[in-house]
Order: structure tokens, then sequence, then C-alpha cells
């Protein structure tokens, strides 16, 4: 487990683990008082006297939003309405989301021409860009499912990993809703919702289920035990599948204006994709990480040695070289997607060794809207005797549907913090996560590349449940 030290106390604001304690709307709003998800300056966080607050409250039941205890287990007859918010990267995304599965309403505003101008996010002009759609999003959210925010049971808001510019916005946006209206607020993590947004899609997934998350920053194979305990079985050592496609796509001179993965898969299906002889990253590593660099380098090499001119943007291409660049395209994402599924194929093996039981492979992240990596993927689920559960495409990319009924997820396991004062006290510093690993690492799957990037990370969710959780016992 990693060393939790000094930031436990301020960590912890954000994951209250309450379990086994009934609640309702009309519990949650006597916690306006209390403490936030604010990173206090000296003293920790008052999850006792939460705890105990909520509990001598938990009688006063008086929606419908009410529970009961079963041993460890909460059964929900329940009917939260949650919104939830994502700016972690370069989409601005709101949903509103019932516990009973309902998406009442999903907004998101992409930064197409950022992306184009930029070839890429910049953190600057993406935080920029979210400030100014902020609002209106999470208004078309509420207006889109006819509700107002004292309809909400909790606001739910991605607090990490991602690019701290941008997840301060939402962050200030979803904890100015929940103090306005005295909601509880539930910090998400992004790769989390990504993985449990596949319970909202197939409602018998049950844990243990593995999943493989791959986007534009991640790319993670786990084993998801529960709620908030994930395995890492491998993560990249260097670059994700998304970062090699959107490279690939900008070198290639294609429209970035819905991101480059979207644009790779249309042109790969004009090209030969064994055409060009790239090599499958880390045959030689028995494990189950990743490593996407070396193969942005070979598509960047063919690309010079076919003279290909990126400035010339694809549709001015002659024809000779619109089809070389679709011969790339799909060699690229021939291998890319080959060492996909050579890691999950190990996976899978050290997975079912740990738990015998797993029936699911979960695909999810951006480029699991990817046809041809869904298909792949599927026949490797398939020889293993697994299904695999991928999300539709809408789900896949970023949004605020997975946050929010990740936050029903939490929130019906009593983790959730209480309102934020409606006036922020000084000195308190936001709890953003930029760098929050999902899981603790899976000793055969321990890279020695990847140790040198480990300053500055935030003890993991799964290291912070299990704390958290062993406090409360
Ligand atoms: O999960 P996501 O929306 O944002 C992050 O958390 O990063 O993933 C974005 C990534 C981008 O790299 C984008 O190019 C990639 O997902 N992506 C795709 C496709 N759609 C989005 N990659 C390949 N094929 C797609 N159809
Ligand atoms: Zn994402």
């Amino acid at each position: 487990m990693a060393s939790l030290g000094p930031t436990l106390s301020s960590t912890i604001s954000c994951l209250n683990l309450l379990a086994e304690l009934s609640h309702n709307h009309n519990t949650i709003r006597i916690f306006r008082a209390l403490s936030c998800n604010l990173k206090p300056q000296k003293s920790s966080y008052h999850r006792r006297l939460f705890k105990s607050s909520f509990s001598s409250a938990n009688s006063k039941s008086s929606t419908s939003n009410c529970s009961k205890t079963l041993g460890s287990v909460l059964v929900f007859n329940d009917n939260l309405v949650v919104l939830g918010i994502e700016t972690s990267c370069d989409d601005t995304a709101a949903a509103v989301v019932r516990s009973d599965g309902e998406i009442l309403s999903q907004v998101v505003s992409s930064q197409a021409d950022l992306l184009e101008r930029y070839g890429g996010v910049a953190p600057k002009m993406a935080e920029e860009a979210h400030s100014q759609v902020i609002d209106q999003v999470v208004q078309d959210a509420l207006d889109n499912a006819n509700l107002t925010e004292s309809d909400l049971s909790a606001v739910a808001v991605t607090i990490g990993p991602g690019l701290s510019l941008c997840l301060r916005v939402g962050v200030q946006k979803a904890r100015k809703i929940a103090a306005t209206y005295q909601l509880p607020i539930v910090g998400v993590h992004h790769m989390e919702a990504h993985a449990l947004v596949a319970r909202l899609c197939d409602r018998d997934l049950q844990f243990p289920f593995m999943a493989l998350l791959i986007s534009g920053g991640h790319n993670l194979l786990v084993l998801a035990r529960d709620l908030g305990h994930y395995l890492q079985l491998g993560t990249t050592i260097d670059d994700a599948i998304g970062e090699a496609y959107d490279k690939s796509a900008k070198w290639l001179g294609l429209d970035l204006r819905r991101s480059g993965g979207p644009a790779i898969e249309e042109l790969a299906r004009q090209g030969d994709a064994q055409s060009v002889k790239f090599s499958v990253p880390m045959k030689q590593h028995k494990d189950c990480n990743f490593s996407y660099a070396g193969l942005k380098t070979q598509v960047k090499l063919a690309i010079e040695s076919k003279n290909i001119d990126a400035g010339i943007p694809f549709p001015s291409a002659s024809i000779e070289d619109q089809r070389l660049r679709a011969d790339i395209a799909a060699s690229f994402q021939r291998v890319a997607v080959l060492h996909l599924e050579e890691r999950c194929e190990r996976a899978i093996q050290w997975a079912l060794e740990i738990e015998p039981s797993i029936k699911h492979l979960v695909v999810s992240g951006g480029v699991a809207s990817n046809q041809y990596v869904r298909a792949r993927l599927h026949e490797v689920v398939a020889r293993n005797s697994l299904q695999l559960v991928c999300p539709p495409p809408s789900l896949c990319t970023d949004n605020g549907v997975m946050i929010a009924w990740t936050g029903i997820e939490n929130f019906r396991l009593g983790r959730f913090d209480p309102p934020p004062p409606a006036i922020e006290p000084d000195g308190c510093q936001l709890d953003l996560r930029p760098r929050w690993p999902l899981g603790e690492e899976y000793g055969r799957g321990r890279s020695v590349a990847r140790s040198m990037r480990t300053a500055r990370i935030h003890p993991s969710l799964t290291s912070l449940t299990q704390a958290s959780e062993y406090q409360n016992s």
C-alpha cells in the first residue's frame, strides 16, 4: 500500500466512508456547517464528527431517498438524482442521472477549435474554454432534465487525475452549486468513472471484473475488486494509446476537430494495414504494461521516409499521398491494437489466477469507442470465455454521465462530503489530484521504467479507500 503520510487527512475529506449508515435528503442537509473537500492547512477534517452527526440524524427520513442496512450491505429504495460535472481535460461535460440508471440529460462541449489550432490540449487555453462554457453546460444539463438544482440529491465532480487548471473549473462550479443548495458533494476519480459507467450500461456487471481503460492520458489494466478497490495489473510506462492516435493524426495532416482517434480510425479503413512494418512494443517484456512512445516515433519516421508533408491537409494531398497516409494510419492502428491484445491476453490469465470468478472485461475510455479496437478485443475475450462490456461510444469518451453514475455508486456507500460552506475559509486550497493512481500495483506487473515517474503522485484511490475503511472499522 502506498504511504499515506501527511496527505491522508486532506484526502479523507473527499472519501468519507460511512458504510452501514442510512441517509436521505434531509439528513444530508444538517451538515451544512461542517467542513468541505478543501485541503485544510493545519487541522484535519472532522470525519468522526460528520459520521456521528450523520448517524444521529438518520431516522428523520421524509423523502423517497431512503435506505436501510442489511448487515454491511446498503439496500436502497433510492431515488437519487445526481448532477455530474467533468472538466479534467478538454471536454466540458455535465449530466443528470437517476440512481435507477436513467440518464436524464447529457451535455458535452468539446474544444474542437482549440485542438485544431494547437494540435493538442494547451492547459491554459483549455482552462479558459472550460470557464467560458461551464455555467451554460450545467444549466443545459439541468434544463434538459427538466430539473432545477433544488431537485438534486448530490453533485459529483471529477477531482483527478487530469490537468489541475481544468479540474479547478469543474470543482469550483460543483462547490458553488453544492454550497448554494446545501447538497452533498462527491469527489470522483476520472478513471474509476470510466470503469464504473459500464455498470450503468450493463446492470448485471458485478465485481470482480477486469477493466482495460484506454484514453488520451491513461492506459490501464485493472482488476476491479469492489467500489474503490482496484489492483493495477498494467499501465503505460510512457504515452497512452490515445496520445499515439492524436499525434499520428496530427503528423498525417488529418482533421483534428473530433480529436485524432476518430480521424485515424476513419482513414485506416481505406489503408493496407500490412503495408508498413511497425514493430509491436515491449514484446520482450512479459508483463501487462504498455508503451506507445516508440510506436509514435516509428510513425513519425515512416511519414518522413515517405516525404509526406503534414503541412498539406489530407484533403489537399495528391491521391498517391493520400494512399500512403491511409496505409500508415491502418498499419499504425493494427500494431497499436495488437499491443493492447497481447497485454490483455496476459492480464486475463493473471486476473483469473487472482480471482477465478471473473466473467467480464470492461473496455472503456475514449479509445474504446473505436470499432476496430472493440472488434479485436471481442476476439480476445471470446478466446478466454469471458464477456466484453463496452459502453456506447458517447459514454466511452469523457462525459458527465460517468461522473454522475460514479457519484451515485459512492454516495450509496456514504462516500461523500457534506455541503461546502457558503464562504470558503481563507487559506484553503481546493483538493485537486492531477496525478492520482487508481489502484495498487500488482507485484508481478511492476515496471522498472515506471519507478522513474512516481514523484508528486497522490496516494491511490484504493489505498485511501482501504485506509478510510480501516479507520471506520
Ligand atoms: O477518455 P477520453 O475522452 O479523454 C481522456 O480521458 O483522455 O479519451 C480521449 C482520447 C483521445 O486521445 C482520442 O483521440 C481518443 O480518446 N479517441 C479515439 C477514438 N475516439 C476518441 N481513439 C481511437 N479511435 C476513436 N474512435
Ligand atoms: Zn477520460
